[in-house]
């Protein structure tokens, strides 16, 4: 879920809609505002569905003017995406309004007690709940006869939270004052001139300010036009971190592209470029002295285990044959949301190495402090600075792909496939192994990237074709070894993601072993070959494998190097990509991959970049 608040001299409401507009990849199933009104009350608007629905509502029944408000786009966990489930959530009467993002896990519980002591509720949302137990702290305060506290009174409330949650609350009895907490769940605050901003991430307020102050675990802030305030739950002031952020506003902006998908996938070689720039020195050796992690603990690691979701969990596939081969280290991927609850075996000695872009996947959070628990260093790359995961993490190997806004991800894997390598360089060259000519030789490959990528940037009119002319087709399998075998997954995911097609990735040599049998006439099947340099037995084997799909009546689309003959005769379809050491293939072969999914979807009508039902960063588990 996305989360706005601000306190300023603005209309509240221009600033918090904007906010959510850029806001809106974190879920779309609903959206709602509230602010404070001069008359002192609140005034509030929700609707299912996306942002848009929630502006035409707005336009015909505007709400009171304001410099008070708050705001809340939804990813829907518990309730359906309805008008009641939407935030913000009241209780006592529309005098409090309270927006949320994670789970309180232990609702059920808490609203029984509410309901014994009167409450009514009018949603099914866990949140609801907090409305209600603030609501009521705020009347114990006034029963009192003392002033109204809101931050106190939310320090109250969230002692007896159990779970993960960000929450954002104004009352209209505490004018002027908006407060935030925070447990596992992202918050950080804009600091304006006279203006102060609450949100999920910097993308909401970067066009205000680029100032930021990032919240700590456990810790509640209190906005109004006097500053901001942060304690921990029990009042005690709270240790924050303040940053300058260096996006700039239009990196979040679409920029004369259709989708941010497309300006995504078409700022590819810059984001690579961007994240090898400085890691690699004049003599052609890497320089990670980022790296919070000494040398001689690295020299020491006897297992590296990669723990990541979706795609991030694809660049970690790709990157286990770089690591045993480079630095010759075993090396285990696991998807982070298995990894934990199969008691896995770590200790001292082990590197885990936790990818997200967003670095606050809460399935890869939770991995990583398991992993900690456990002994094991934790080395994060990621694309977002400040986010929980680095925070949390020994180390941070930081992507610079700048803000990814499309749900499905593309520039963010290149860049994660990039650190990805410098990881595996490295430990090669601290260690010591395989460390000659042939890593030399990577290392300028590598450098060389962000040029073949624009290169296969350029070719892709024939595949949006190619993508247009089967916008009907039932399915579509992919196909790879070697490390093209998890860009064949990767093709498959982003083709279910955004055209919601039956499509599947497998290892090519496995085929034989079941899915040939889903080989019928005309079905697409999307072929990676390996370079025929190099490892030519990988490259011959899938030369077979594609004849074999071809004599049971699939349609071959083939992904194959400059200069490839072989597959020439037995290719319906001929996508080039340039010639790359084996290893580093990925970094051009999925790309045509992308570009072929984008072209789908829209084919089909859909909305590229808010896929049904998905977010882009999942903040529960
Ligand atoms: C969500 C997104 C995926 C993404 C995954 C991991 O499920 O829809 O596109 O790959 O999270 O996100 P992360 O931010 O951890 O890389």
């Amino acid at each position: 879920c996305g989360i706005v608040g601000y306190v300023g001299t603005q209309q509240a409401l221009d600033v918090v809609l904007a906010g959510l507009r850029r806001l809106e990849y974190r879920g779309y199933d609903s959206a709602g505002v509230a602010v404070q009104t001069p008359a002192g009350d609140l005034d509030l608007a929700k609707k299912a569905g996306k942002l848009a629905n929630l502006e035409k509502e707005l336009a015909e029944h505007p709400l009171a003017e304001g410099t008070v408000g708050i705001g809340h786009t939804r990813w829907a966990t518990h309730g359906g995406p309805t008008d009641a489930n939407a935030h913000p959530h009241t209780g006592a009467a529309g005098r409090v309004a309270v927006v949320h993002n994670g789970i309180i896990e232990n609702f059920a519980r808490l609203r029984a007690e509410l309901a014994e002591r009167g409450r009514q509720f009018s949603s099914e949302t866990d949140t609801e709940t907090v409305a209600h137990l603030l609501a009521e702290a705020v009347e114990a305060q006034q029963a009192a006869g003392t002033e109204v506290d809101l931050a106190e009174a939310m320090r109250g409330v969230c002692r007896q939270l159990e779970g993960a949650f960000t929450l954002v609350a104004t009352h209209a009895d505490a004018p002027g004052v908006v407060v935030g907490a925070r447990r596992n769940s992202p918050l950080v605050v804009g600091v304006g001139e006279g203006e102060y901003f609450l949100a999920s991430d910097v993308a909401a307020f970067i066009e205000h300010t680029r100032e930021a102050v990032e919240l700590g675990q456990d810790q509640v802030v209190e906005l109004s036009r006097e500053g901001v305030a942060v304690t921990d739950f029990h009042g005690e002031p709270g240790e924050v971190r303040e940053y300058h952020v260096d996006w700039d506003a239009s990196a979040a902006e679409k920029g004369g592209y259709d989708y941010f998908m497309l300006k995504e996938i078409a700022e590819q070689p810059k984001a690579v470029a961007d994240t090898l720039l400085g890691r690699i020195d004049a003599e052609g050796r890497l320089t990670l002295d980022e790296l919070r992690i000494d040398d001689s603990v690295l020299r020491e690691v006897d297992k590296v285990v990669i723990v990541a979701c979706g795609t991030a969990f694809h660049a970690g596939l790709i990157a286990k044959y770089a690591i045993e081969h480079w630095a010759r280290i075993p090396c285990e991927v696991e998807v982070a949301s298995e990894f934990r609850y199969r008691d896995p075996i770590m200790d001292q000695q082990t590197l885990v190495i936790a990818i997200s872009q967003s670095g606050e996947t809460m399935d890869t959070l939770m991995a990583l402090r398991h992993a900690r628990e456990q002994g094991a260093k934790v080395l994060a790359i990621c694309n977002t600075n400040g986010s929980t995961i680095p925070r949390e993490s020994d180390a941070v190997l930081y992507t610079h792909a700048g803000p990814e806004v499309a749900v499905a991800s593309t520039k963010a894997f290149l860049t994660q496939l990039v650190a990805c390598y410098l990881v595996a360089l490295y430990l090669g060259q601290v260690r010591g192994t395989k460390w000659g000519d042939e890593i030399f030789e990577v290392i300028r490959q590598l450098a060389d990237a962000p040029k073949q990528v624009e290169q296969v940037l350029e070719t892709m009119e024939p595949v949006r074709e190619l993508a247009r002319s089967l916008a009907d087709a039932p399915a579509v399998l992919f196909l790879g070894r070697h490390v093209g075998y998890p860009v064949a997954l990767e093709g498959a995911l982003k083709l279910k993601e955004l055209a919601y097609m039956h499509a599947e990735g497998f290892a090519a040599g496995e085929l034989k072993h079941g899915p040939i049998a889903l080989i019928e006439e005309g079905l697409p099947v999307v072929v990676v070959v390996p370079s025929p340099r190099g490892r030519s037995v990988l490259h011959d084997k899938i030369v077979s494998n594609i004849q074999e799909i071809r004599a049971r009546g699939a349609k071959t689309l083939v992904i194959a190097e400059e200069g490839d003959e072989a597959v020439v005769p037995y290719a319906d379809h001929l996508v080039r990509i340039p010639a790359t050491p084996t290893l580093l293939q990925p970094l051009v072969a999925t790309v045509p991959l992308q570009v072929f999914a984008c072209e789908l979807a829209t084919a089909k009508g859909h909305e590229v970049d808010q896929p049904r039902n998905l977010a882009k960063s999942v903040t529960v588990e």
